[in-house]
């Protein structure tokens, strides 16, 4: 496979991960390219294999340090090793990772923590993954709602399912539809242009009998962390609710922008909520909730036994994740995320003066911790401007970055974590400046 990467910078990568080279071609034997999750950080012929992590570095099976800008796909936002988030596993794991029912304190803990921080949260559940929690959702808009359809904007990334992987940002062609879906699939999903008010609001009432649901990604990940405009996200708001149709935040990625997550920033209550990724504290965790009239359908209570959607998880909020989970929310302060944002801030000024300074069409979106590049002339504003960026380019410079201790994975989105300092983003902005010496991009 072609990597699209320089030469001489794959031939330096092949000098610097000889061990991880090894480990690839054992693992490809048995592992359809090597990675048990599918992810993988720069899909060349071999990947880097991680040994371990501590506050914001990892190493390799090399012994290379990194600077860890990827956050184990965007969920340590404490880093690697937190010591509260060990201890709280250590002590859950001395009395039981899991019993099948519930265990003392834990859920409740969790969800209270969850409804403080959203009050939209009036109940929640549990899942394993952020697919799931989305799948839920989706499940009981429709019930609640007694319609069919669900809405999506183009370019958002919510999982695996099905109905999910219309239009997700990784493939940019509007109408690629991924080989194996059930079929329908296309007609059950309605596809909405994000920040394009005027069209999403004649699609909206063309389909507004079938629509139970927007799921919506207010700060769109895949296309750099793209924050949606307030007045769209209002407007999103306001019109799922002039047609009863249920708005779902997915905030699987933005729980922990800020205290509030990504409604609180907007100010906005969405009618269900779904979370995964930083909500487990690195373990596996997702869940979904909101209106308590909605999430009333899964009680067996209120429907003689038999509650009309019925959703459980063999392991969604394992005792043990709770506790992760729980430990890691505690930690996640309005001073914690005053450090991340500043730390963002930082990161998106500095290569705005570096693309200033070379004059050369890099540019950065996102918000808090959250940072994407784009290689465009074109302001990046919505998925239309975001298609025009050379993902080709933004790759290589991403190459150049790991090559120089920078781990961040050719989409060019980052996550910061709170062991950084800002001297770690001035040593990121310095090798973001050799990346593109590196690739020919300045002289
Ligand atoms: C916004 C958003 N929602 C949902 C998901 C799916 O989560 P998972 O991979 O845990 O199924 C992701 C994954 O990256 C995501 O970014």
């Amino acid at each position: 496979m072609d990597s699209g990467y320089p030469r001489h910078l794959v031939e330096a990568f092949g000098q610097k991960t000889p061990k991880s080279r090894s480990e690839t071609e054992r693992a490809a034997a048995i592992i359809p390219y090597g990675s048990p999750s599918g992810l993988g950080f720069f899909l060349l012929p071999h990947e880097i294999f991680i040994e371990r992590g501590e506050g914001c570095h990892v190493w390799d099976a090399d012994g290379n340090r990194y600077l860890d800008l990827f956050g184990g796909d965007w969920l340590l936002p404490l880093g690697h090793g937190n010591h509260a988030v060990q201890a709280a596993i250590a002590a859950q794991l001395a009395k039981g990772t899991t019993f099948g029912g519930p265990a003392v304190g834990l859920g409740y803990e969790l969800a209270s923590l969850i409804r403080e921080r959203m009050p939209s949260v009036e109940m929640i559940r549990c899942a394993t993954s952020g697919t799931e929690a989305n799948q839920n959702a989706m499940r009981l808009a429709r019930a609640f709602t007694g319609r069919g359809k669900i809405a999506k904007l183009s370019g958002a990334y919510h999982g695996t399912a099905d109905a999910l992987l219309l239009s997700n940002g990784l493939n940019t062609d509007p109408n690629y539809v991924p080989p194996g879906l059930i079929p329908g699939t296309t007609q059950e999903v309605v596809l909405l242009p994000p920040n394009d008010r005027a069209t999403c609001e004649n699609i909206i009432e063309r389909e507004k009998d079938d629509l139970a649901a927007v799921l919506f990604e207010p700060i769109m990940g895949v296309c750099g962390f793209l924050p949606n405009s307030h007045e769209f996200v209002h407007f999103m708001r306001e019109i799922t609710r002039r047609y009863g149709i249920l708005l779902i935040f997915d905030e699987v990625v933005t729980m922990p922008l800020d205290v509030g997550g990504a409604q609180g920033y907007y100010g906005i209550t969405p009618d269900l909520t779904t979370f995964g990724k930083a909500i487990g504290g690195g373990l596996p965790l997702a869940a979904y909730g909101g209106r308590r009239d909605i999430m009333g359908l899964l009680d067996p209570h209120q429907h003689d036994g038999m509650p009309p959607v019925a959703i459980a998880s063999t392991m969604g909020g394992m005792p043990i994740c709770l506790a992760a989970g729980i430990a890691a929310l505690k930690q996640l302060t309005p001073a914690a995320h005053r450090h991340l944002h500043a730390l963002g801030d930082h990161m998106r000024y500095g290569i705005a003066a570096l693309a200033r300074k070379h004059d050369v069409p890099l540019q950065a979106t996102g918000l808090g911790q959250f940072v994407g590049i784009h290689w465009t002339r074109t302001k990046v504003v919505d998925y239309p401007s975001f298609t025009t960026s050379d993902r080709q380019i933004v790759g290589r410079i991403c190459f150049s970055l790991a090559l120089q201790g920078f781990l961040a994975p050719f989409l060019g989105v980052f996550v910061l974590s709170t062991p950084m300092t800002i001297a770690d983003i001035d040593q990121v902005l310095s090798a973001l400046e050799q990346a593109l010496r590196d690739n020919a991009l300045i002289p």
